[in-house]
């Protein structure tokens, strides 16, 4: 491995420039195509923003002449270029498509290409839709039906059994759960890890698709239509607002931090080296805590000395109830756990530089 070639696509953004320090310091060359996306970055990313000795190509991932000389010499590919989200309204579809499937597909093709027979692609947890539920009379797994308005209304906010009409109780999903895509972002990132399947199984390479859950840390982008729920709460704190929490604030999502983030990208590529040819595997990317966004808002809150949350009992009838994972495939097969506890990773977070 000393001194093989990793390409990284989105490697100026988020998590990718995470990924970049990771693998460098693992012991890869590491070249990064990234296009700055303006509505990502304020200015177009310069040699300065990334670690000496990485190489950076300022280009599209859908140019199949730039990926063509980016891949040349390379062993493996890191694709996190993405138009990341879950974007305004429909309007956003056709960019999502050009960026994320179209930009893939050319990937891929310029993978075959260059016979370049690794990759470990960003894929996310949205492919799931809602996660995992039991019903408490059996236990058995359940999926839940849409959640109805006049439940939310009324405050009842957890799904029920489509048969019994009983509420659910969460469970953490595992890779093999029913794949949901409920938006256009997600939809987008199921057909990347199909993409990466069919390339996988027509040229003999190897993919590891990593479902990353929700990913913070320093640099994560603040108050965009498209940034998460952490840097929103921060950013109202910074203004001296209470958080404002929806629902009842017992939503269950699984906060993963960008360090442990790349570090699985990195053991994800050491798995590439070894798996049998033609194979695609997917791998949920969590910390294995369970957070709720009311404990998000408060440990927020109290880091920083702020009010304490609102919970506003407002809905929006399309959000995810729950969605936690089972990492566990990632510790058995890529020797992975996420390392950073959340409570501590949480009160770095609070005042860590964030990307404007
Ligand atoms: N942030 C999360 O919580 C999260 C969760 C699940 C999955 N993901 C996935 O992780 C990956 C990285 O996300 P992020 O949060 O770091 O986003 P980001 O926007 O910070 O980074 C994406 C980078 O890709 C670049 N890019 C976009 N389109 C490009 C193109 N056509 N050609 C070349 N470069 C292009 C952007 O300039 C940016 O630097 C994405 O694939 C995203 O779907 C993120």
């Amino acid at each position: 491995m000393p001194d093989d070639l990793l390409v990284v696509t989105g490697g100026a953004g988020f998590i990718g420039s995470a990924v970049v320090r990771a693998a460098f310091a693992g012991g890869w060359r590491v070249r990064v195509l990234d296009s700055g996306r303006p509505d990502v970055h304020g200015r177009p990313p310069t040699q300065a923003d990334l670690p000496d000795g990485v190489e950076l190509v300022v280009g599209d991932v859908r140019d199949a002449r730039t990926l063509d000389a980016v891949l040349a010499g390379a062993t493996a590919v890191s694709h996190q270029a993405a138009k990341v989200g879950l974007g305004v309204d429909l309007q956003d579809a056709p960019d999502y498509a050009e960026t994320n499937v179209t930009g893939t597909a050319q990937l891929v093709a310029a993978m075959a290409r260059a016979d370049v027979g690794r990759l470990v692609l960003a894929s996310s947890m949205v492919v799931y839709g809602e996660g995992a539920y039991r019903r408490p009379s059996d236990g058995a797994a359940v999926r839940p039906a849409p959640r109805d308005e006049a439940d939310l209304a009324a405050g009842r906010f957890d799904p029920r059994d489509p048969a019994t009409g009983e509420e659910l109780e969460p469970d953490v999903v595992t890779e093999d759960a029913r794949l949901d895509p409920r938006s256009t972002y997600a939809l987008t990132k199921l057909t990347q890890e199909h993409l990466a399947a069919v390339w996988a199984r027509e040229t003999g390479g190897r993919v590891a698709a990593l479902r990353y859950h929700n990913v913070y840390g320093p640099g994560m982008p603040r108050d965009t239509p498209y940034a998460g729920v952490a840097a929103i709460f921060r950013s109202a704190l910074e203004h001296g607002r209470a958080p404002r929490v929806f629902e009842d604030g017992a939503q269950r999502r699984d906060l993963v931090h960008v360090d442990d983030v790349a570090r699985a990208g990195v053991a994800a590529l050491a798995w590439t080296a070894h798996a049998p040819a033609g194979t695609s595997r997917a791998f949920n990317t969590g910390s294995g805590t369970v957070t709720t966004v009311l404990e998000l808002a408060t440990a927020l809150s109290e880091a920083l000395g702020g009010p304490p949350p609102e919970v506003t009992g407002a809905f929006r009838a399309g959000d995810v109830r729950h969605v936690t994972a089972s990492s566990q495939r990632a510790a058995a097969e890529l020797g992975w756990r996420a390392a950073v506890p959340v409570s501590e990773g949480l009160r770095e977070f609070a005042v860590a530089p964030l990307r404007a």
